[in-house]
C-alpha cells in the first residue's frame, strides 16, 4: 500500500463516522466542469482581465459596461457548463446522509450553480451569486433575464466582444441606480446570513472535507482553521499543495472529480 492509498482509506473511514460533514469548496471544485479557477488558468480569455482588477466596486463605478458584461459573460459561460462527477457525488452523498440521520452541508467560495444543478443543496455561497441581481445604489434585489447565445458560442471570444457593448439596467424601484450583480467584490463585507451559517456549520461539524481552494482569500479561507480548532478532523482534496496541507489531518492529492466518488460513495465514505 502507497502512502496515498493509506491516506485515501483514512479519509474514507473519518467520513464513515462522521455525523456532521461540512465541504468547503473552492474555485477547483468547478475546474473539470470548464470553469476556469482564478489563480491557475490565467490563460486564452481570462489573461484579458484580471478578478482582481475587475471585481470591486471602483472598477464598477469607473467603467459599469466592462464589469456587468464581464460578469454576464461569465454567467453564460457557467450556463454552458455542466455539473461534473465530484458535484454529482456530493448531491448524492448528501442525501445519503440525511436518511441515515447525518448531515453534509456545502458551503462555496464559487458563484456558479453546479452544486445546486448536481442535486445538492448549497447552505452558504459566501462569495455570492452570478445569477442574483440587485441595485448598486438602494439595494433592491433585480431580475434579470441574461438571455441567449449563439448555439457554440456562449464563452468565446466572440460572444466576450458581444457581451462587451451592454449597459447595465436601470433600477425600476429608485430610478436612479443601476443593476449590478450579487457577488462579494474585493473590500466588501460577505454576506453576514451565510457567513454566520458557515461558521456555525463548521464549529458543530465532525469532518470538514475542503475542496479546490488555494486558501488564500479571507476569511473564507479561516474556515478550515476554525474546524480544525473545534476538534474537527479536516481532508483537504487539491492537486497542489496549499497553506492547508501541512494543518489539514489528511490531504489527498487529486481532482474533485477524481476522488470525491470514490470517497462519498463507495464502501465506507456516506455509505456506511
Ligand atoms: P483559486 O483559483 O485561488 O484556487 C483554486 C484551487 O483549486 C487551487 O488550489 C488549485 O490547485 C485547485 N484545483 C485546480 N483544479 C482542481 C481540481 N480539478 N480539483 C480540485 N482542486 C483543483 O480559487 P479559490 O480558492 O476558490 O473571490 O479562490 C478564492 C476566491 O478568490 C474566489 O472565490 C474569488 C477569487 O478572487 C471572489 O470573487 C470574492
Amino acid at each position: 500500500m502507497t502512502l496515498q492509498s493509506d491516506q485515501h482509506q483514512t479519509a474514507r473511514d473519518l467520513i464513515g463516522a462522521a455525523s456532521r460533514v461540512v465541504v468547503l469548496t473552492g474555485a477547483g471544485m468547478s475546474a473539470e466542469s470548464g470553469v476556469p479557477t482564478f489563480r491557475d488558468a490565467q490563460t486564452g480569455l481570462w489573461e484579458r482581465f484580471s478578478p482582481e482588477q475587475l471585481a470591486t466596486e471602483e472598477a464598477f463605478r469607473a467603467d459599469p459596461e466592462l464589469v456587468w458584461s464581464w460578469y454576464l459573460w461569465r454567467a453564460r459561460m457557467v450556463r454552458a457548463c455542466e455539473p461534473n462527477a465530484g458535484h454529482r457525488a456530493l448531491g448524492v452523498a448528501q442525501n445519503r446522509l440525511a436518511e441515515r440521520c447525518r448531515s453534509l452541508q456545502i458551503v462555496t467560495q464559487n458563484v456558479d450553480d453546479l452544486h445546486e444543478r448536481g442535486g445538492a443543496e448549497v447552505l452558504a455561497h459566501v462569495h455570492g451569486s452570478l445569477f442574483e441581481y440587485r441595485c448598486a445604489d438602494c439595494g433592491a434585489p433585480a431580475d434579470f433575464e441574461l438571455g441567449t447565445a449563439e448555439p457554440g458560442s456562449v464563452g468565446s471570444e466572440e460572444d466576450l466582444e458581444r457581451m462587451m457593448q451592454v449597459a447595465p439596467p436601470a433600477c425600476e424601484r429608485c430610478m436612479h441606480g443601476v443593476m449590478r450583480p450579487g457577488i462579494v467584490w474585493f473590500g466588501e463585507m460577505l454576506p453576514p446570513e451565510d457567513f454566520n451559517a458557515a461558521q456555525t456549520a463548521v464549529e458543530k461539524c465532525d469532518l470538514a472535507l475542503v475542496v479546490g481552494t488555494s486558501g488564500l482569500v479571507q476569511p473564507a479561507a479561516s474556515l478550515p482553521y476554525l474546524a480544525l480548532e473545534s476538534g474537527a478532523a479536516v481532508v483537504e482534496i487539491n492537486p497542489e499543495s496549499t497553506p492547508l496541507s501541512e494543518e489539514a489531518t489528511v490531504t489527498l492529492r487529486g481532482t474533485a472529480a477524481e476522488l470525491l466518488p470514490g470517497l462519498l460513495l463507495e464502501s465506507g465514505g456516506a455509505s456506511s
